[in-house]
């Protein structure tokens, strides 16, 4: 609940001008081997589609849609209702609408679906609380949210790159506290495994995330660990010096 319409714009347009100066960032945009995709709240979504039009190798998301096409569903939005306004990307199952707002896993399984059905690449959250980790579930929890998360999405849609798995340790996000190297390399090796075991996809086909925390102190080591494709950030995206600043750490690590 970040960036309004006017935060959105004033964000885009100095990330647009800073990218004419840092052209290394520029030149991966435009040669594929780097996407970066902007997830504001819904109200800013429209603003952000015409914003990105310029911005080669950039995407945008919704943070959130419901799973019914249309109907008396009062405050939700429907997965043609980003489509229509430029979204390609929607983030699903994060740990705050788990845990703040109560989604369970089986309506997250269901918003998979929607999404995977009607060609939008859902960003798929995942990760243990403090309390589970303590505990040792680690494993079995994420075994558990992989499983029903993709109850209903075929294996050929992960094969062909149309789902974003996100690992976030819940104790991470928010919190300056990331994720051990070696621990974020884990989780997101047996993520590839357990899908693969799952679907039958290859497990280098999955493009896998680590979330929480990231920052450009941290993002040179994180985001080149053999399994971590890339990184979804929170609190360090909200100004364009820190989130640039996270690409630098990736480029130099
Ligand atoms: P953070 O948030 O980077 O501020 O920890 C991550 C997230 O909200 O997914």
């Amino acid at each position: 609940m970040n960036h309004g319409v006017n935060a959105t714009k004033a964000f885009l347009k100095d990330l647009g001008d800073i990218l004419e100066k840092k052209k290394a960032i520029k030149e991966k945009l435009y040669d594929g081997s780097l996407e970066i995709a902007f997830f504001p709240p819904y109200v800013s979504l429209a603003e952000a589609s015409s914003r990105i039009e310029t911005l080669r190798g950039t995407f945008v998301g919704a943070q959130n849609v419901y799973h019914e096409e249309n109907g008396a569903f009062t405050g939700e939005i429907s997965v043609s209702m980003i489509k229509e306004i430029g979204c390609t990307h929607c983030i699903i199952g994060h740990s705050e609408r788990r845990h703040i707002i109560g989604e369970s896993n089986s309506l997250i399984a269901r918003k998979m679906q929607k999404c995977t059905q009607e060609d939008i690449i859902p960003v798929f959250c995942y990760g243990e609380t403090l309390e589970e980790r303590e505990k040792g579930m680690t494993v079995d929890i994420i075994d558990h949210q992989l499983r029903s998360g993709l109850e209903y999405v075929e294996s050929e849609t992960i094969n062909n790159g149309k789902v974003i798995f996100a690992y976030e340790p819940v104790w991470a996000i928010g919190t300056g506290r990331s994720a051990k190297a070696e621990d974020a390399q884990d989780i997101c090796n047996r993520t590839r495994s357990i899908v693969s075991d799952l679907k039958g996809v290859e497990p280098d086909k999955l493009i896998v995330l680590y979330g929480g925390s990231v920052k450009r102190e941290n993002a040179g080591e994180l985001l080149n660990l053999k399994d971590v494709d890339g990184a979804l950030v929170g609190g360090a995206s909200l100004k364009v010096d820190p989130f640039t600043g996270i690409i630098d750490s990736w480029m130099n690590g």
